[in-house]
């Protein structure tokens, strides 16, 4: 990270009439009981996932972070557009929060929708420090009954290991032999080219399933085997709200015996999509709606490409019947996933038509043997920041030049795919390319990067600099 300091961000006050939301969050080490397995981990206010936070479009919210880790801590509102100042990106946006103190986050959160809150240092995201982030909509009439919020994680930690030292071997012994990595930065060693060893049977379309074995994969933080049961009466319409916290896995969802219909990805409305599963990858978020039938159904999220771990389950219940077990296996992930860079924007959420102003191009490269990752040729730290001057519509030409799929992710702004589809993540599948066009409306200083932690961590990043 660049070693510049930061003081304190302006103190904001709510404009008349502005609802302030308050909340402390506390960072720091538990134990958690996976299904009778207890792991050390670290997490917001004792729980994993952290505690919701929940405010209407154009709230003030004040968060305040008491960092009682035994390490360095941020924390990132992963989506919303907001102040540059309270972005959490240590030596970007702030100084790292030190163990002990503490800081505030004070921001408006302007858009509705799903997003979620986790640490901007090292591999933080994959211990328990995440939670979801739900901005209403004040004018939205409540088509449905209820609403589910479903957070997909990947889970190592305390499991004889932590993500430091996975990240440490990663980088030691390279990714799994299977992995490939191509396109190796220029003046960095490309090594083995790796091969489609990995794309055996099943593994279309992402390629690479991701570098690290996790013993299991968790919804609400439980695991398969001691699931989440959400309940309502049959015939209700619920609202899942699905959140893909994980580090390094790509799932597949499905509600068994259920088409879901996708209305939203990332906080902005699609054309409503009726499927019966979709690919959800790494910081991205999928809204659907759901008939509930009546029975007990399993609600499954399978990491793709993982033969290790089982699947993360939760049981939707609305009557009587045996729940499924941690194996299920709904049929609809059987048929035809969808992938969600195809969805159709709704019209309300284009951007107003209009040339760009500047293009740059974004070269996502990297290698698994050795481990390096980085974007434009270089790992964050000694690539060149992109730049953009405020006012304009810039368009980044995206390729992934590796054999690996990338969840690219930007700060502070939702882009436009060529379809018009607005996303701040989006997943890229081995050597795919996007022209992606943000309007330049948050002036800061901003990350792009790949939202696989281990990959982010090993330099696959890159800087968005508004030039005065
Ligand atoms: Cu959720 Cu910079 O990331
Ligand atoms: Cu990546």
């Amino acid at each position: 990270m660049p070693s510049r300091t930061f003081g304190s961000p302006t103190p904001l006050a709510p404009s008349p009439g502005q609802k302030v939301i308050e909340q402390t969050l506390t960072a720091k080490p538990i134990t958690l009981d996976l299904g009778g397995r207890q792991v050390a981990t670290w997490a917001y206010d004792n729980a994993v996932p952290g505690p919701l936070l929940r405010a209407n479009a154009g709230d003030l919210l004040q968060v305040t972070l008491d960092n009682q880790l035994p390490a360095d801590t941020t924390i990132h509102w992963h989506g919303i557009r907001l102040r540059n100042a309270a972005d959490g990106v240590p030596g970007l946006t702030q100084n790292p929060v030190q163990p002990g103190s503490k800081f505030v986050y004070e921001f408006t959160a302007p858009d509705p929708g799903t997003y979620f809150f986790h640490p901007h240092v090292g591999v933080q995201l994959d211990r328990g420090l995440y939670a979801p982030l739900i901005i209403e909509d004040p004018n939205e009439p409540g088509r449905y009954d209820a609403e589910w919020v479903v957070v997909l994680d990947d889970w190592i930690d305390g499991t004889g290991t932590t993500p430091d030292d996975v990240l440490k071997k990663l980088i030691a012994d390279g990714g799994p032999a299977s992995s490939g990595g191509m396109g190796g930065m220029g003046g960095m060693d490309h090594g083995s080219m790796g091969g489609m060893g990995g794309m055996s049977m099943g593994a279309a379309p992402w390629g690479d399933a991701g570098d690290v074995i996790y013993p299991m994969f968790l919804i609400n933080g439980k695991p398969a085997t001691d699931p989440d049961v959400l309940t309502a009466k049959p015939g209700q319409k619920i609202r899942l709200r699905v959140i893909n916290a994980a580090s390094d896995t790509i799932f597949s969802v499905a509600l068994g015996g259920h088409r879901l219909t996708i209305t939203h990805t990332d906080g902005y409305a699609v054309q409503p999509a009726q499927v019966g599963a979709f690919y959800i990858g790494m910081g991205e978020r999928y809204d659907a709606i759901v008939t509930l039938g009546d029975g007990a159904f399993p609600l499954v999220a399978r990491p793709f490409g993982k033969t290790s771990g089982g699947q993360a389950l939760a049981i939707v219940r609305t009557g009587s019947g045996t729940a499924p077990d941690a194996g299920a296996n709904p049929v609809e992930l059987s048929g035809q996933v969808v992938i969600g860079s195809q969805l159709q924007p709704a019209d309300a959420a284009r951007l107003p038509a209009k040339d760009p102003d500047a293009t740059v191009n974004l070269a996502l490269q990297g290698s698994m043997k050795p481990y390096q990752w980085g974007m434009n040729g270089a790992p964050f730290g000694k690539n060149e920041p992109l730049k953009v001057t405020a006012g304009q519509r810039l368009r980044i030409n995206a390729t992934n030049m590796t054999m690996m799929s990338h969840p690219l992710h930007l700060h502070g702004h939702t882009f436009a795919l060529p379809s018009g589809l607005r996303k701040d993540t989006v997943l890229m599948a081995p050597m795919q390319s996007f022209a992606i066009d943000l309007d330049a409306d948050n002036i800061g200083d901003w990350m792009i990067h790949c939202h696989n932690i281990y990959h982010a961590e090993a330099g696959m990043m890159i800087a968005l600099e508004y030039t005065t």
